[in-house]
């Protein structure tokens, strides 16, 4: 048997917020190495590792076959969960996409308001858009922590439906759950605070006089102690 390999920080937090003894999806699944190694570890019942396009799909099987999980782990083709059912699945994955297109998979997939389902999402960019989805559509996000990997900050959230539609500051939508003492948390937030700001000084060089970023960024900045650094 292939010695395992070990997850790096941001799928880390993916697999620390799957529940034991849960069925896994996996979606975007490309090398599998997430269910490979929550099989391995005996973490979770079973998988179902989906992606949409042929290729990664085959180095996931590869890696299912290569690591001895071919009993608990499958592929699947499919876009987005259209292929997969609710029994199948109590925790869905979706990292290592961008922040549209998982609001986009979980949009058309009425069986996530499920109390009982998990979403554990890893968004590559734009965290805001799915942040304001998600309390704009009745999920709950739960937990959220932040990490760095090859010199950029993740950020991985856990929600699940609750059926509650919160009304949350805007600044909500750009820092989420995270807290100031988790300790990725503040370099997160520099970048997002680089972003917004560079936005505001579009919006200024523009003409521009109601720039509500300055007012997110002001929040941000109190929250997580981020000092002062607005030049445009
Ligand atoms: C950057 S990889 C992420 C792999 C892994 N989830 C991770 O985070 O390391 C993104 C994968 O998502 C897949 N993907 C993109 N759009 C998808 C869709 N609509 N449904 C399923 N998979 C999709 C791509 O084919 C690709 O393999």
């Amino acid at each position: 048997m292939n010695k395992l390999f070990s997850l790096d920080s941001r799928l880390s937090l993916c697999a620390g917020f799957v529940r034991r003894g849960s069925r896994l999806a996996d979606i975007g699944t490309d090398h599998a190495y997430l269910p490979v190694w929550l099989a391995s570890n005996g973490i979770i019942r079973s998988a179902v590792a989906c992606d949409v396009r042929p290729k990664p799909l085959q180095s996931g099987s590869d890696n299912i076959e290569k690591y001895g999980c071919s009993d608990s782990v499958s592929t699947r083709l499919s876009d987005g969960l259209d292929e997969v059912s609710p029994d199948e699945a109590d925790d869905i994955v979706l990292a290592g996409m961008g922040g549209e297109l998982i609001v986009k998979l979980i949009s058309r997939t009425p069986w996530l308001r499920d109390t009982s389902k998990r979403l554990i999402m890893q968004p590559m960019t734009k965290a805001f858009v799915l942040r304001e989805y998600l309390c704009k559509n009745g999920f709950n996000i739960i937990e959220e922590k932040a990490c760095a990997y090859a010199g950029k900050k993740y950020t991985v959230m856990l929600a699940s439906y609750d059926g509650k539609f919160a009304e949350y500051p805007e600044s909500f939508y750009y820092s989420g759950m995270l807290t100031a003492d988790d300790p990725f948390a503040k370099d997160y937030i520099k970048e997002i605070i680089k972003k917004l700001n560079y936005k505001a000084c579009g919006k200024r060089h523009n003409g521009e006089t109601d720039i509500p970023e300055y007012d997110i960024i002001e929040e941000l900045r109190t929250k997580f102690g981020v000092d002062s650094d607005d030049k445009c």
